[in-house]
């Protein structure tokens, strides 16, 4: 590999995130940006979503028939010269932990709304975690073919509910609900779209005119076009200058109109999107800061999944490559378990296909059959050059439950399921102190982990458990201040909460509420109390 080669296939990169509330169109938009890519011929192929918003059992099979994976997908594909991974991001709120580690992995996120609802609770949650990581933000308003917010008041949602000044790309042409097309500010042009007739599974037929042209008056009628004008001018005088280098940080977003489903804009996003959003940069390390263009490979995984194919009991760890050429076969130092690790059988993620990759590149996302050493947010790199990423910070548990085999001749299987799950970053596991070993008190940050939890274990391992909530909403992890042992015996007044430890036998007090808490701390006043385990960071 020469220095040049790897700088062409950095620049040539584009991995990024679409984050929305459930329902404003990631999905769609995503299928249009394969279709315009070419990575599929006919729209309406990755999934049926009638289905989606059914039991958890629906929806995990519907994931599975996309045959990638059940909970955040990586795609790829080519177009214009770029090569672009989107990393699928799960639109349920009770998958954040799992979308915040997608984010970790990404370089830049498209933000899609619904024209009609605006911002969203769930947009403002990972917003709020792209702003925190600086991670440039495109917005793509949505379902422009039908009733709306008006442009203008959009752009003031985004500045005062999401504290973000926007930049309009392209404004929309015509009136609410019936628009023809959009102006393009950079260019300078309008583009007209022809009616969709085919419900959008093609692309979209459209005239390309200057603002100035003759022929673009007589297509729109004087109003229309009137009103085109005096909004060019309103946005040209008060709006925001286009500022590369505040989109760069998160504190400007690019925003784009359009409709995923009929392809209005789609195109004309894709392609400014790729002109604007950034190839892979630097990354903070224990080392300092690590260019992509530095010759030596490193990566980190930020998901684990197993049982992605029924089919073998395989289980695959995704790394974001950070620098250097990956090559199958390689061995690279992994730090957690102080080992050489050889990669072998590195999978790519083609539109629907997995296939097995020879070489890949910053930005790139690759599978790597885990024999069980990987967890999630370590580093891999090159044994001359060690070094760590820095460390995902974890989401405290809010939700609790006791589970248990119902058939108590399949503990071992029932184990060997929670563990592997608790590996994912699915779920957190602790045990009661003084109790069993045939019970575990399992910690989620929602509670639809726990039916993916007994779908999981009763598909995977053919356990049914038994699942009793508890009535818990906060868990401190304990100390005091000397290095004491943190013993039930050791406290007063817990028997309003559950004395538990986690994996790592670190003692965690599992209480109703704060007001509990407050009791708590009232009685023992030396305790010091954590959101997340001593080694970790709370996100
Ligand atoms: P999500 O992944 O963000 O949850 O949203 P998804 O793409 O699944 O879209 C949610 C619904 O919004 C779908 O309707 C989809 O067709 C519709 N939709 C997406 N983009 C547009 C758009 O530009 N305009 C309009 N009018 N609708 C849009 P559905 O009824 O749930 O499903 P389906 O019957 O269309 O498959």
């Amino acid at each position: 590999m020469s220095l040049e080669e790897l700088k062409q296939e950095i620049k040539k990169r584009r991995t990024f995130a679409i984050i929305s509330h459930p329902d404003a169109g990631k999905t769609t938009l995503t299928e249009k940006l394969l279709l315009y890519g070419g990575a599929i011929h006919l729209a309406g192929s990755i999934k049926s979503r009638k289905t989606q918003r059914h039991a958890v059992s629906d929806w995990m099979e519907i994931e599975k028939q996309r045959g990638i994976s059940v909970t955040s997908s990586v795609l790829q594909f080519d177009y214009a010269g770029c090569r672009i991974n989107i990393l699928d991001t799960p639109g349920h709120q009770d998958f954040s932990e799992d979308t915040y580690r997608t984010l970790m992995a990404v370089d830049s996120a498209v933000m899609v709304l619904d024209a009609a609802k605006g911002v969203e609770a769930q947009t403002k949650k990972l917003f709020k975690v792209c702003k925190q990581r600086h991670i440039p933000i495109f917005t793509f308003v949505n379902k422009l073919d039908r009733y709306g917010k008006a442009p203008i008041d959009l752009m003031d949602e985004l500045e005062n509910v999401l504290g973000i000044r926007s930049y309009p790309m392209n404004w929309p042409v015509g009136s609410d609900g019936r628009y023809q097309g959009v102006y393009d500010r950079q260019k300078k042009q309008v583009e007209l779209f022809s009616a969709d007739t085919t419900h959008g599974q093609k692309a979209r037929q459209s005239v390309t005119m200057r603002i100035d042209d003759p022929a673009l008056r007589d297509a729109l009628d004087a109003d229309t076009y009137q009103a085109l004008l005096d909004d060019i001018d309103l946005l040209d005088a008060a709006g925001e200058s286009f500022d590369l280098e505040r989109v760069a940080h998160g504190d400007l977003t690019p925003m784009f109109f359009g409709s995923a489903m009929t392809n209005f804009g789609v195109q004309n996003f894709l392609e400014e999107y790729l002109r604007l959003a950034p190839a892979p940069t630097a990354r903070l390390s224990s080392d300092g800061m690590i260019a992509p263009e530095d010759e030596q490979f490193s990566a980190f995984v930020f998901k684990i999944q197993a049982n992605m194919n029924p089919a073998h009991r395989d289980r695959l760890a995704f790394i974001r490559i950070c620098s250097g050429k990956f090559e199958r076969n390689m061995s690279v130092y992994h730090a957690k378990s102080d080992k050489l690790i050889k990669l072998s059988q590195p999978q790519q993620f083609l539109a629907q296909d997995r296939q097995i990759i020879d070489t890949a590149w910053p930005g790139d996302i690759v599978g790597l059959f885990d024999p069980g050493v990987f967890g999630i947010g370590d580093t891999l790199c090159t044994p001359s050059h060690k070094f760590q990423y820095e460390d995902f910070p974890v989401f405290p548990p809010e939700k609790f439950a006791r589970v248990q085999a119902k058939d108590t001749m399949k503990r071992k299987q029932f184990v060997k399921g929670i563990e592997q799950l608790t590996q994912e970053g699915a779920i957190q596991l602790f045990q009661q102190a003084g109790a069993g070993m045939e019970s575990y008190i399992v910690g989620t940050v929602g509670t639809l982990q726990f039916e993916v939890l007994e779908y999981r274990l009763k598909n995977e391992y053919n356990v049914d458990i038994e699942l009793v909530m508890q009535p818990f909403e906060v868990a401190r992890w304990l100390a005091f201040p000397d290095g004491r042992a943190v013993t039930p015996a050791s406290l007063r007044g817990t028997d309003r909460g559950m004395f538990v430890y986690d994996r790592h036998e670190n003692p965690v007090l599992l209480v109703n509420n704060e007001w509990a808490l407050g009791w708590i701390t009232d009685n023992n006043p030396t305790l010091e109390l954590y959101h997340v385990p001593p080694d970790k960071k709370e996100v």
